[in-house]
């Protein structure tokens, strides 16, 4: 197979492919803002790029579908891979500089050096993804130090992983800031992912009820209800008695992601379920005063 031309111009935006030229490139590039991805972009990703655009004069986007971060039986192979189309969608977006680098080209040698994550990265979603938060971090950590960024973009889709590169850049010490993106959703409510297309139209209408059953309980801690366990359970049933196989319903601290302590007002209620082969994970923030 030819190799990929390294600096493909696609009007104005640059789609790079291999380290050494990306460096090349942001030589004079000023404060680089950052926005990692997997690809198969949406609004969400696009809604990135448009905040990337406010915290610096550069804005990279990364395209890797990053093996470590994939359990063995997940959907590492299969995963959305649309390369062309993302390109397209980003040169709309003001994106300046795409880099998507080959498997090899990040992990010329199995990676022996990785990133251990704070211990909430094993909770939650990470109980039911040993390893993922780790091979998160560490292809975050990696394309922390090839683009050095001065900015870099999160989805609140994914509130953990938010918070395990917060605590990554804090306690690593990268010059970084990390800065939060709401999440984007369709018009019914259902956080857009690249994950929907694997969902049949039946599958796809029934799919905002992940959302609606966060919502609910972030409704009854408004109300002042604060049996977080019967909140959970009663969420947990509802979606199982439509179909749903839960991972998780959890209510936690924001901040921590732990159980939340005291008299709390702030809340963050996080899910994950599975809607046939599909695992959809949402959340919802709680600011409840009583
Ligand atoms: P990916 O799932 O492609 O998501 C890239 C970024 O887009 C993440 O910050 C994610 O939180 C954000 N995002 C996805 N859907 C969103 C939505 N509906 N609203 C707002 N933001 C949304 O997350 C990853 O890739 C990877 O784990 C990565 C960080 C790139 C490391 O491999």
């Amino acid at each position: 197979m030819p190799r990929p031309n390294p600096v493909l111009k696609v009007n104005n935006m640059d789609v790079i492919h291999t380290i050494a030229i990306l460096n090349k490139r942001l030589r004079e590039a000023g404060k680089v803002a950052f926005v990692p991805t997997m690809g198969n972009l949406h609004a969400g990703h696009l809604e990135l790029m448009r905040i990337a655009r406010e915290h610096g004069d550069t804005v990279v986007a990364s395209i890797f579908v990053n093996p470590l971060q994939f359990g063995p039986k997940e959907d590492f192979q299969k995963y959305p891979r649309t390369l062309e189309e993302d390109c397209a969608l980003l040169r709309t977006a003001g994106c300046d500089v795409v880099f998507a680098p080959s498997v090899e080209e990040m992990y010329p040698a199995p990676q022996q050096v990785e990133i251990i994550p704070p211990p909430i990265a094993n909770e939650l979603c990470g109980a039911f993804r040993p390893g993922h938060f780790q091979g998160v971090a560490t292809v975050v950590a990696k394309l922390f130090n090839i683009v050095q960024p001065a900015a870099a973009v999160f989805g609140k889709k994914d509130y953990q992983q938010l918070c395990v590169i917060r605590a990554l850049a804090q306690q690593l010490n990268y010059p970084v800031r990390i800065v939060a993106a709401e999440t984007s959703r369709a018009e019914d409510g259902l956080a857009l992912s690249s994950r929907n297309t694997y969902l049949s139209a039946q599958k796809r209408q029934e799919a905002p009820r992940l959302y609606q059953a966060l919502k609910t309980i972030a409704h009854q801690l408004q109300q002042g209800q604060r049996d977080y366990a019967a909140l959970e359970e009663s969420a947990c049933r509802a979606l199982a008695a439509q179909g749903w196989r839960v991972d998780y319903v959890a209510i936690r601290d924001p901040h921590t992601l732990l159980p939340p302590a005291g008299k709390s007002e702030r809340f963050v209620v996080l899910g994950a379920a599975w809607l046939g082969v599909t695992r959809l994970i949402d959340n919802s923030e709680v600011s409840a005063s009583t």
